[in-house]
Formats: structure tokens, sequence, C-alpha cells
């Protein structure tokens, strides 16, 4: 995903929930997902939701980001890999076409023997895996909702469709490498037979059509703070992803998920260079933006999936507690999240402040102690929790124990 301007995920998460998390465990501002949010966007109140306007952007900000496509090609255009040499998802995939001089007959029996080779290799790779699988694709899927997001960003969008200033190459570049990570995985689990691709697809559908909600998307600084902690979350996840799929046998699938890894790594490198850029520019505007970013809890991109049965849970809840119990995404990757930008910005090292930005600069710093602390009570809480079960659409509702 993740995914230019967004946050918090499995595939896209940066806050977490526990597998076992009591209910006060849940209500803690930490912890908890914006219920209230989820239930106002299911698929049948999405078109009821109140408008919500978005703070207007100063203009120094946006002048800021103008001043600074000279830089974006230097240092972020370069970490787009070039098309000729970028894998493409045929590369890790059964070839249905014949090859030259092939046969019709030929090229079917190397396809069948290709996706039973596939198949075999998925066949260990436990249910709780798959549904980690199924919700990072998902999110991936959704990949129109945040193109559209990114050009919204004021100053950095692409203003005709086919722009050439540099912040309009990344965002279509970083776009055409994402396509590449849903397709994949898409592909792969449909040739798996492990999963009710219809369910799949209606859940993907429904996320189309639900969009996300982020809370200053016309503002650069946010999206820039915003896309380096997402980059950096998907990197993680789809990195444990692929690490438990080889240790259950599947190799091509951990290869598959390594390959994304390693795009969300280069692309988590541009937005964190892009906002040491702007600490340097701007540390109180952007002290400030990152400041309110983490009080926000940054809602995730694939907050408003759905697959149209949602109950007491929402879809999103229980695949990100799937992801948790299976430690594809967990608290301590989240805090390690925190605590590698604040040091990788210098946070504590800004000086020449404004009263406010001394402030947000206080709140940032002492928050990874803080989400420690109340991580450990969560996971104290969760372990004297009982195991539950929980039943996904996506996997023919076959059950899947939370440890
Ligand atoms: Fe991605
Ligand atoms: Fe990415």
């Amino acid at each position: 995903m993740a995914t230019l301007w967004l946050a918090r995920g499995a595939s896209a998460k940066l806050c977490f929930s526990s597998s076992k998390m009591d209910a006060s465990s849940r209500r803690s501002p930490i912890f908890s997902h914006p219920r209230s949010l989820t239930r106002r966007w299911t698929a049948a109140a999405a078109t009821a939701a109140p408008n919500m306007e978005c703070p207007s952007v100063p203009r120094e900000q946006v002048e800021v980001i103008r001043s600074l496509n000279g830089w974006v090609a230097e240092n972020m255009l370069p970490l787009l890999a070039p098309v000729e040499s970028s894998w493409q998802p045929h590369d890790f995939l059964p070839c249905s076409a014949p090859a030259p001089g092939e046969s019709e007959a030929e090229a079917l029996a190397a396809f069948t023997e290709a996706v039973a080779e596939l198949r075999a290799g998925i066949a260990g790779v436990p249910d709780e895996i798959l549904v980690c699988l199924v919700g990072n694709m998902v999110t991936e899927e959704a990949l129109p909702t945040y193109q559209t997001m990114g050009n919204r960003s004021e100053g950095g969008s692409d203003e005709t469709g086919a722009s050439s200033l540099p912040w309009a190459q990344w965002l279509r570049g970083w776009t055409a490498e994402e396509n590449r990570h849903g397709d994949l995985l898409n592909r792969y689990l449909y040739l798996s037979g492990r999963v009710d691709m219809r369910q799949v697809e209606t859940t993907i559908h429904h996320l189309l059509r639900n969009g996300m909600e982020m809370l200053v998307p016309n503002s650069p600084y946010h999206n820039m703070i915003y896309g380096a902690f997402q980059e950096r979350a998907t990197f993680v996840s789809h990195g444990h992803t692929g690490r438990l799929a080889g240790q259950h046998g599947d190799q091509a699938l951990a290869k598959i998920c390594g390959a994304i890894a390693a795009d969300e790594r280069r692309h988590e490198a541009g937005y964190t260079r892009a906002s040491a850029k702007l600490f340097q520019v701007d540390p109180d505007g952007m002290v400030r933006a990152l400041a309110y970013v983490m009080r926000g809890k940054v809602t995730m991109p694939g907050l408003l999936m759905s697959d149209g049965r949602d109950g007491d849970e929402t879809l999103f809840e229980r695949f990100s507690a799937v992801a948790e119990s299976v430690r594809v995404y967990t608290a301590r990757d989240y805090i390690d999240l925190v605590e590698h930008f604040v040091r990788r910005w210098r946070v504590a090292d800004l000086d020449g402040l404004s009263g406010e930005g001394r402030q947000a600069q206080e709140y940032v710093c002492g928050l990874p102690p803080k989400i420690r602390r109340m991580a450990e009570l969560a996971h104290r809480r969760a372990a004297r929790s009982e195991s539950r079960t929980l039943r996904f659409s996506w996997i023919f509702d076959r059950p899947v124990m939370l440890l």
C-alpha cells in the first residue's frame, strides 16, 4: 500500500489492536479503533456521511512545497525504479500464454503444472496468514483512493494529470509501482484456490466506494509525514507476512512479499527524505504537523473495508486482531515506528520553535515511552483474557483462532 498519503495499517496500519484485548483496553486512546467513524462509514451509511471541511493550508507551506520541485527531481525521483528494470507481477506467476515455438496444448500443460506447484506451496500456509495476506491485498487494491488523496495535497499535486513537475512525476511513478502490489497478490491468491475470491472482490468494491478518511488530506506537511509512516508500516507488514509464508513452506509467496516490501522501503525513503528536508526548511510547521498526525491516531486506509457482513466488530478490527496475533504487525512495531521517526527527524534537537512548536515537540518526544507503557499494560491484560475465534468470509468462514 500501502500507500502514499496514508497511515495505520496491517498493510497499512500505524495503530494496532491486541488480539485478546479486553473492553477497557480497547477504549484506551492509543489502542482504540475509531469505531464510531467505522460505523458511520459502513457501506450502507457511506452516502449519508457528513461532509467535513478540510482546514485551509497556510500559503507559505504551499509555497515551500512548490519551491522544492528541483529538490524532488534530485532526491526523490531517482528512488523510483526505471520501468525497464522493474519487476512485473507476471515475473512471479505461472505464464498462461505459449512461449515462442510452444503449442497451445504444451502451454496449457505447463500452466497447469505451474498452478499445481503454486497450490502445493501455499497449502501449508495457515489460514491466519492468509487473512493477513488478503487484508494487505484489499488495502493495496484501493489504490485509486490513495492517488486521489495524493492529488489533494496543495502545491504537490498533479494539476493536469500529465504534469511534468517533479512532485506530479513522483505521484504517478509511486502509483504505478504500487499498482503492481495489488495485482500480484490478487492473482496469486486467485490461483491458490484457498480464498473466496468473490467475497474478497466484494470487500475491495466496498472499500473503494467507502473511501478513506484522512485528517488533513490537502496539507502537504501532513501528507509527507503520513506517507513516511505508512510506507514503513507496509514494509514491516509485508516483510513479516513473507517471512511467515516462507516458514510454512511457501518460498514463492515469501519472494513475492519480499519484492513488495522492497518497494515499500524505497517509497519510505522518499517520504522520509522529503519530511527531513521540510523539517530543515520549516521545523515549526513540521513539528506541529507531526504532533497533529500523532494526536489524531492516523486513520488507516483500509479502515472502511467491509465484506457486507460486519457484525459487532468491523472487518477491519477483526483483520487487525489477526495481524497482531500472528505478529504481522504488532504494538511493538508501532512503537518502533514512532521511535524511528522521532530519532530520524531529530525532533528533540529542533530549536527556534514557537510556543506551539515547543509544545508539539514535547508531546511527540514523550510519546514513545507513553505508548510503550500502554502497550505493556494491554499485553498483560491480553495474556489474562481468553483466546477467541474469528471467522472471515474471505476464507469461506473457516475459524481462525487468536493466540
Ligand atoms: Fe504497496
Ligand atoms: Fe509503497
